[in-house]
């Protein structure tokens, strides 16, 4: 009974500090946070590319706006932020281990945009950033709406990867590119993304995977011995389009930065420039041996269709508010529930966070969202 009333003592204390303060209060831990303050700027930044360090397929994803943050307190242990964030894809294959600010834009008629939720959890003192936990959901900017606009614009077809065109497209962009490579030969890995276009007659454009061949020639006999390693060395983007008479066909490839360092018998700069944070590292890089990560993955990013794409009864259904579900739902109880983060320190204590129920889309953030990179409409998750 005690506890009850206590309990109840407790949320109408929490309301009556609710309706003082203008900013919109969700649990009485939870803090507004501006989508345009600098410190919250720079754990997006840090919370986006703990991200794409965590995938081992599809692109960079870069920043576009905070769409809203709030932050809470762990006392001694830190705070932990709460980001919904709005994305797109850049043209650096996660491989490349580039951060996003090194990587290109996509035309807006071939971007991918999106939406992540993110956990961020900071201890100054201690150097720990970290992402416990995330989701992504992404969609290619609608063609319908890019003709609209721009009828002009390329108009481009996603193809499916195993579409002999695509296949043979990015066959001939490899073989254009080796024969042209003075001494090693690539193969080909995989199709990462391929799609139609109209260039008086019908074209491909692919971006692959290669890794190095066994030969050095296109012609030599090795070529037939299969290499066990197929780690991919570099990202590439060609095209293929023929008339009765002549093909095109084009090929440039983006090696991966740690190969290229192998290759040359470099040593990887380990310090980095003077930044506004502590220099620190996540928990991979502090020590590979030594901390267990969690077994379970943290999360992952979501590929969904072009929206104009789905069927005008599945859209009214799900309304403008599901078109870019993203779930972050460690818990659904108000008060919370632990989560386990004593291998981010040294110590032998046991560290555990409060997470809260992530934040609805009813209740933002004050000042937020903050400014976008990308200004156009397109890419705005609605
Ligand atoms: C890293 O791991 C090695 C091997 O387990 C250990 O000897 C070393 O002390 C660890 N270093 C740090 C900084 O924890
Ligand atoms: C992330 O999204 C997937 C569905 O896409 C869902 O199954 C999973 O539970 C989500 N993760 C969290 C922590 O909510
Ligand atoms: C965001 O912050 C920067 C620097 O603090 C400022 O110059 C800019 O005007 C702000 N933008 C908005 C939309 O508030």
């Amino acid at each position: 009974m005690g506890l009850l009333q206590l309990l109840v003592l407790c949320t109408l204390t929490a309301c009556y500090v609710t309706l003082s303060p203008p900013a919109p209060v969700l649990s009485p831990s939870l803090l507004s946070r501006g989508c345009n303050d600098s410190d919250v700027l720079a754990f997006a930044n840090f919370a986006l590319q703990d991200i794409n360090r965590d995938q081992k397929e599809g692109y960079v994803l870069r920043l576009n706006r905070v769409n809203d943050v709030w932050a809470q307190s762990q006392g001694d242990l830190g705070s932990l932020f709460y980001f919904t964030l709005d994305v797109l894809e850049t043209d650096c294959h996660v491989l490349s281990k580039k951060a996003w600010k090194d990587c290109g834009a996509r035309m807006f008629y071939d971007s991918v945009y999106g939406q992540c939720k993110a956990l961020f959890f900071i201890n100054k003192p201690k150097r720990v950033l970290y992402v416990p936990a995330y989701n992504c959901t992404l969609r290619p900017v609608s063609r319908r709406n890019i003709h609209h606009i721009c009828p002009d614009c390329p108009r481009r077809s996603p193809v499916d990867s195993s579409d002999p065109n695509v296949l043979e497209a990015a066959t001939e962009s490899l073989a254009k590119y080796n024969r042209e490579s003075p001494s090693k030969q690539y193969s080909l890995i995989k199709v990462t993304k391929a799609s139609s276009y109209w260039a008086g007659s019908i074209g491909y454009s692919v971006e692959y995977l290669i890794k190095e061949s066994p030969c050095t020639t296109s012609s030599d006999s090795s070529c037939s011995l299969q290499s066990s390693d197929s780690v991919p060395i570099a990202l590439c983007k060609g095209s293929l389009s023929k008339t009765p008479f002549k093909k095109f066909v084009t090929a440039t490839c983006d090696f991966f930065k740690s190969q290229v360092q192998a290759a040359e018998g470099q040593t990887s700069p380990v310090t980095q420039g003077p930044t506004s944070l502590p220099k620190v590292k996540g928990p991979q890089e502090e020590n590979t041996s030594s901390p267990p990560k969690p077994a379970v993955p943290r999360g992952s990013v979501q590929h969904l269709p072009d929206l104009g794409d789905e069927k005008p009864e599945e859209s009214e259904d799900k309304g403008p508010q599901e078109a870019f579900p993203v779930q972050l739902d460690l818990t659904t109880d108000p008060q919370g529930t632990t989560l386990d983060v004593s291998f981010l320190f040294i110590g032998p204590e046991e560290e555990k966070l409060v997470v809260l129920p992530f934040p609805g889309k009813e209740q933002r953030s004050a000042e937020c969202p903050g400014p976008a990179g990308d200004a156009n409409t397109l890419v705005f998750p609605p």
